[in-house]
């Protein structure tokens, strides 16, 4: 497949061929780091790491991808230190780094940061987050993720809980999830539902999908649990993100009782919504999701510099 010069920037962008095959060459890197350190693929390419609002998981992940390739980075972790802080326009940033490496790493605070960098780039443009946007390569490792945790993707209920309306994660991550043989439950209070844009789409192309404000019924019937952070940062009223901060919390007993088997996962960072005692449990892969990152996003860094096809 052709992925070369391709950006990254959401979830609908991708068919399950695609889909299919991006999980193969992350499978490919991943048996790779078991044997080298270095695969060695991108010896002398370079990545721009752009990281607008904090990052831990992706930029680091993104970085570390590039490393194990052989390629080296380039990039601010704070838009502080760049010339943003002197009013440069984000076209501006984009062209200039453009110019320095070969494909970039972005996070950015606004919605469709990731496309209008896309459009003045010539190298590829990977979308780490715009806003309360997308987030696909996050989605990408969540799916690599549920495949190594179940065995397959096809075939399961995926529950879906927490911040609906801000979390992009979740917004890329349903895009991908309706190739596949699953049903969906989305699990949050009326005010941080799913987009019902969102929603519609998936039923009228014929995906299974439950809505419930009510954890206990994903605990029911999941064998994934996708549990997301409220996201304190997109809230206008710090009083009403104190009203929901606290909606779902996750205990180890709730699981052991109804759903011993079930997968536990989460983009990190969590705050309250998953109790440490819950990382005892076998089924506990937000660490596990975590390091699929670098895998995954060595699978896109070779994919679209035309290294890998
Ligand atoms: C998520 C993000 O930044 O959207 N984290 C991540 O990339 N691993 C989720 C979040 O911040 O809640």
């Amino acid at each position: 497949m052709d992925f070369k010069g391709m950006d990254i920037l959401g979830g609908r962008q991708f068919t399950r061929e695609a889909l299919d095959h991006i999980l193969d060459v992350a499978a490919d890197m991943d048996r790779g780091l078991k044997e080298e350190r270095s695969l060695k693929l991108l010896d002398g390419y370079v990545l721009g790491s752009l990281f607008f609002e904090p990052s831990t998981r992706t930029r680091l992940s993104f970085e570390t991808a590039m490393h194990r390739l052989g390629g080296s980075v380039v990039g601010f972790a704070e838009a502080g230190t760049s010339s943003v802080a002197k009013g440069e326009s984000l076209n501006d940033t984009i062209r200039t780094v453009n110019e320095y490496v070969d494909v970039i790493a972005m996070r950015h605070p606004e919605i469709g940061s990731a496309k209008q960098a896309a459009e003045v780039s010539d190298v590829p443009v990977l979308n780490g987050g715009d806003g309360a946007g997308q987030h696909p390569t996050q989605a990408l490792l969540d799916l690599y993720t549920i495949q190594s945790e179940r065995g397959r993707v096809d075939g399961n209920t995926i529950a879906l809980c927490g911040d609906l309306k801000n979390g992009r994660t979740v917004h890329a991550g349903v895009e991908l999830y309706k190739h596949y043989d699953c049903d969906l439950i989305f699990v949050a209070p009326d005010a941080l539902k799913m987009p019902p844009e969102i929603t519609e789409q998936l039923r009228e192309q014929g995906v299974e999908v439950k809505e419930t404000p009510d954890l206990s019924v994903a605990l029911a019937e999941a064998d994934v649990l996708y549990m997301t952070r409220i996201q304190k940062e997109r809230f206008d009223d710090p009083v009403e993100y104190e009203r929901l901060k606290g909606s779902y919390v996750l205990m180890k007993g709730m699981v052991e009782r109804t759903n011993p088997e079930l997968t536990i996962m989460h983009p990190l960072p969590r705050i309250n919504e998953i109790k440490s005692e819950v990382d005892e449990l076998p089924g506990a892969a937000y660490f596990r999701q975590a390091r699929n990152g670098v895998p995954v996003r060595m699978a896109l860094l070779a994919l679209v510099l035309g290294v890998v096809d």
